[in-house]
This record gives C-alpha cells, structure tokens and sequence, in this order.
C-alpha cells in the first residue's frame, strides 16, 4: 500500500481534495491510519478516544468483525445488480427494518446518503400528497443537497440563498427550551412553538410536509418536551400534512430507543435514515414510508431512483449492523451509560462558568458554552461560523486533541455521541479531557 508519510498524505489531501464545510486554506487533516472499538489512531500512532463517533454515525464503534464480514461476503457473492432486481439481501434487511422501524412505516426505499433520503422523502410527500411546501424548523441541518440545504437552518443554507436551493421550504420556530426563540417558558408557554406551526399551515395553504429531527442532532441535540411531538402529529393528521421524521443521526439506538420518534410513542408517515444504519462503513440510507402512501404508488409513476438504490454492498452490513445491535443490545447500553455520562457532563456545570447547559438523552448529549450564565450568550454566532472567524469550541475542541479525544463542536456547543459499545471507563476519560480543556472557554467569559 502507501509508502507516503504521514505528512505527504495530510498535504495532497489538503492539496487536491476538498474539506468539507470550510475555508480550504489552513486545513491540515490529521492522517489516520487505523481504528479499533471507541479508538481511531493517527499515522505516529497516537490513538485518540471518538467521543463523537466520527459524524455521530459510527454507533458499533470501529472495526466491527462481523460488520465487516458481512461486507466481504457480499463483495464476493454479488457486488453490484441493478435496482430492478430482487436479491437475498434487500429481502432480508426488509423484514428486519419491519421489526424495528416505528409501526406502519412499511415500504422502503433505499438511498446512499441521509440526504438523498430526504430528497426522497420530499418528492414522495409532493406526489403523493399533490401539495408543495414543507415547513423545517430553524435549527436544523438535513443535508447538502438542494433539497435538504432548503430545509436546513443554520449557515451551511446561507451559500444557497435564495436561488440556489429548492423552492416551497419555510422555517417554524425551533423547540429550544433553554433559549426559546419565543422568548416563553416551558410549561406555561403551552408548548406554543408547536401550536405556531398549525398557525402556518393555516395560513399557508399547500403544506405537504413538515420535517424535524426528532431530537435536533448537530445544531444542538434540542429535545422536545413530552406533549411536542404527540401534537405535531395531531396537528398534521388535522390538515393531511405528512410528518417526516429525520432520524439520520438520532435513529439506531442513539437515544436509548431504535429510533427518537419512540420516545414518545409517535408514529411518523416517513422516516428518513442513514450513518449507524451500517455504523457507517458503508453510505446507505433509508426512506421508509407508511403502507397508505406505498399504495398510491401502485397505481402512480415513482418518479424517483438512483442508480446505487438497493446497492448490495450497502445493504448487507445493514443487516449485520441491526443483528450486531441486537446481539450488544446497544439500545440499553445506550440508556445506562447516557446517564453515566449525563451525570458526569452535569457535574461539570457546576464547576465551569462556561456551561450554560447540559442536555441530553441516551448516548446523545450537548454541552452548551456561553460568555455569560444570564443572558446567555455564545461566545460565537452563525456569522463567525461562516465568515472563518476562529471560535472558541474549537479551541477547546483542539485541546482535547492534543490530549487524545476527539469531539465534534458547532458554533457554541459540543455534541458529544460516542459509540454505544463506549465503557464507563472510556466516558470518564472523555469527560476528564473536556474538563480540563474547558479552563480556555472559562478564561473568557463576561467578568
Ligand atoms: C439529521 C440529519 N439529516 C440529514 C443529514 C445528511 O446526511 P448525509 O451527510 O449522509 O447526507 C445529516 C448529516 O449529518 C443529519 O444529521
């Protein structure tokens, strides 16, 4: 294989690859060179603990064996067919995604990205429901594509405005309930941020669909209190507009359940997937929808496909990566290490000045920082997100690096979503390293 060094392959992937979702210049990628459980290691060999799983997606931790088994098994039995054909293995995870999807989410189309799955999920709800808008939530990310950058709200969308995205996406208030964008209170607010949303699709008229993430993942892991989602399907059912649940990254045992949607017992009419589908080593993704909208669809043109849908080489290792998940029974593990975690991510509030908040559920947390306790506010906004101004998460992000744990930061916050297989050990190590690494955001707080 490569007999470059480490440093040569830092360079000409900096040189002749794009890095995604930055300014190119100044990126230096770090050179990895393996991987093993809730540990990724570097070209010198240093190994770094993956307190965020990668992109949240690499839910069973790295180098699965059977994971990997079931890919070099299909690779050698049937590569590639095209998605006309039936083969063994989209039978198979077929009836094990009707075991584990929300109930009623019964026919399946098959993507290789969480954005293409969106992609899917909003032509279907066009055709099926022959109406156009679809109502996102501020706070949200969906995906790249033209498409679902229209339904995401944070500065990755900003490029594309206004042509450059798909038409027909309007944004409701995010749920948010450490910083209302409504300036309320949960509970006396009545939960008006989702009453708003029947409030425009009243006045909209042509509403097909309105998408969330479940518990918004990126931009902040925001979860909703109890009565939110229970009504957002009441109000949709009230108006025949669909809810699309998008579980690309909440989905697979993230939140202590297979999928968000069933901490609250909510059925959606689409759900969306992707990443610990197949703890991310191979791109798939997942829309699945209801039987009722299948069923239009005999008697209508599917306008959709790709050419990768179905792909066998995706679809094996989904199959191992839910028996895997079964096998660790990862949804609890899940539960009992995200309180683990929680109460150790807690007990940091009380030490930091730069905490504002602490949230989570399952093995999905977020650290939010701010310069002031009181009024809240980020040491950094969007703006400086998007302009290259250097901030202070990643700062603190750099330095837990350079003492060996890897954590994803956004804007002013840290999400923090290990492997579910991650030990209590392994938690305390990645707790002690943001700890320590917190004493540069303590530095700048408002005095
Ligand atoms: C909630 C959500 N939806 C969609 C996507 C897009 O998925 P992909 O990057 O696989 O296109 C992401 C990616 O982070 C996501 O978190």
């Amino acid at each position: 294989m490569s007999k470059l060094s480490s440093q040569e392959i830092s360079d000409i992937t900096a040189r002749y690859t794009y890095g995604t979702w930055r300014f190119q210049k100044g990126w230096k990628p770090l050179h990895v060179a393996d991987a093993e459980g809730c540990y990724f290691i570097d070209g010198s060999g240093k190994r770094y603990l993956d307190f965020s799983a990668q992109l949240m997606c690499s839910n069973l931790g790295h180098k699965n064996p059977a994971v990997i088994k079931a890919i070099e098994e299909q690779a050698r039995k049937l590569p590639f067919i095209s998605p006309g054909f039936a083969t063994d293995v989209r039978a198979e995870l077929s009836k094990l995604l009707l075991e584990v999807l929300p109930q009623g989410l019964e026919k399946f189309f098959f993507t290789t990205s969480g954005t293409e799955a969106n992609e899917a999920a909003f032509k279907i709800a066009r055709m099926y429901t022959g109406k156009t808008k679809i109502i996102a939530r501020y706070r949200a990310y969906h995906g790249s594509t033209m498409g679902s950058i229209a339904a995401t709200s944070d500065p990755r969308r900003w490029a594309m405005e206004p042509l450059g995205k798909m038409p027909g996406v309007i944004f409701a208030p995010e749920v948010n309930c450490y910083k209302c964008p409504l300036m309320h209170h949960y509970p006396e607010c009545g939960v008006a941020c989702v009453e708003y949303i029947e409030h425009m699709i009243e006045n909209e008229s042509d509403v097909a669909a309105v998408i969330v993430e479940p518990v918004v993942g990126t931009n902040g892991v925001l979860i909703p209190p109890k009565e939110y989602l229970p009504r957002l399907r009441q109000i949709c059912d009230k108006y025949g507009v669909l809810l699309i649940a998008d579980e690309v990254m909440s989905g697979w045992g993230r939140t202590g359940e297979w999928f968000a949607v069933d901490n609250w017992g909510v059925k959606p009419d689409i759900l969306t997937t992707a990443k610990g589908i197949t703890t991310a080593y191979v791109p798939l993704g997942l829309c699945a929808t209801t039987k009722k909208i299948a069923d239009y669809f005999d008697d209508h043109y599917f306008a959709h496909g790709h050419t990768y849908e179905a792909h066998p080489i995706t679809l094996a290792p989904a199959i191992a990566s839910i028996k895997e998940m079964k096998r660790l029974n990862t949804n609890q593990r899940a539960k009992e290490m995200g309180n683990y975690l929680g109460e150790k991510l807690h007990a940091l509030t009380a030490k930091h000045p730069s905490i504002g908040e602490v949230r989570g559920i399952g093995l999905f947390w977020a650290v939010e920082l701010v310069k002031n306790q009181t009024t809240k506010e980020p040491f950094n906004t969007k703006t400086d997100k998007v302009s290259g101004k250097p901030l202070l998460v990643d700062k603190v992000a750099g330095e837990m690096m350079k003492n060996g744990v890897f954590i994803q930061a956004w804007i002013s916050h840290f999400v923090i979503a290990p492997p579910l297989i991650i030990t209590k050990e392994e938690i305390d190590e990645g707790v002690k390293a943001l700890d320590e690494a917190l004493g540069i955001a303590d530095g700048e707080i408002d005095k």
